[in-house]
């Protein structure tokens, strides 16, 4: 039975003290709850410490946002997985749709971050999504195969179990558009069965495909509960904590 994971995206949002307040409140909320699912929060490179910190003990799993694929040296501005690792990160989001489009991260780029991550023992949510023409013009499905099979070139059988892929269509990020469920469901369906294609009947099923875009706890229940959407990426809603909970509570 593979894993339902709801991750929140802090984006570019919440100071340390910020970040403080919401993560104790997030605690708090879930303490009496047995959520159906992992639950990750992705805060800014700059709370990450003190997240570390107060959240030792929960049940919420810590998450970057970014990584740079090498392991040191002269990369003004970034940060290496071992650094994620040693500031307690278990998780680290990788070519997420604004990466690639404001910062220019190319498929190459995002495979070399995800066989990076994961040698330094860090999981990928590795971001695949279509933008608003693409999917017009009828090509959603050779966009995501392009972006899927480019982003794990080189992964192996056993590294698959510690990736999670997160289908986030461009033109639901942070729109208020989300994608139907069964428009959701049949390019998770289409990812899946690129993973069988690629790997094996037993990593298609076990890998988790977690959807993005838009998720609210008004719509979660209803995307979560297709066959292949096995959990949510969340932005805007995550920074409520309420929010965030309740769509925990809808997986
Ligand atoms: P959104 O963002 O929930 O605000 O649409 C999702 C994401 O970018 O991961």
């Amino acid at each position: 039975m593979r894993k339902t994971v709801i991750a929140g995206n802090w984006k570019m949002n919440n100071d340390l003290a910020q970040s403080e307040k919401l993560i104790v409140e997030l605690k708090n909320l879930l303490q009496n709850e047995k959520p159906n699912c992992d639950v990750i929060v992705c805060p800014p490179f700059t709370s990450l410490s003190e997240a570390s910190k107060l959240l030792k003990g929960s049940q919420i799993k810590l998450g970057a946002q970014n990584m740079h694929f090498e392991e040191n040296g002269a990369f003004t501005g970034e940060i290496s997985a071992s650094m994620l690792k040693s500031v307690g990160c278990e998780y680290v989001i990788l070519g997420h749709s604004e990466r690639r489009a404001i910062f220019g991260e190319s498929d190459e780029m995002i495979n070399k971050k995800i066989k990076k991550a994961l040698a330094a023992g860090l999981k990928p949510i590795f971001c695949v999504g279509e933008l608003l023409e693409e999917r017009e013009t009828g090509i959603t499905n050779d966009v995501i195969k392009k972006q899927v099979l480019l982003g794990l070139a080189g992964i192996t059988e056993a590294e698959m179990k510690n990736i999670i892929i997160a289908y986030e269509p461009v033109w639901a990020i942070g729109t208020g558009k989300t994608a139907s469920p069964a428009q959701a469901q049949e390019v998770h369906e289409f990812i899946r069965d690129l993973i069988e294609i690629d790997y094996s009947l037993e990593i298609a099923n076990d890998v988790t495909i977690q959807y993005g875009g838009s998720v609210k706890p008004d719509n979660a229940k209803e995307l979560l509960s297709q066959k292949d959407i096995d959990g949510a990426l969340v932005g805007g809603a995550c920074l409520k904590a309420d929010s965030f909970i309740g769509i925990i509570k809808g997986a």
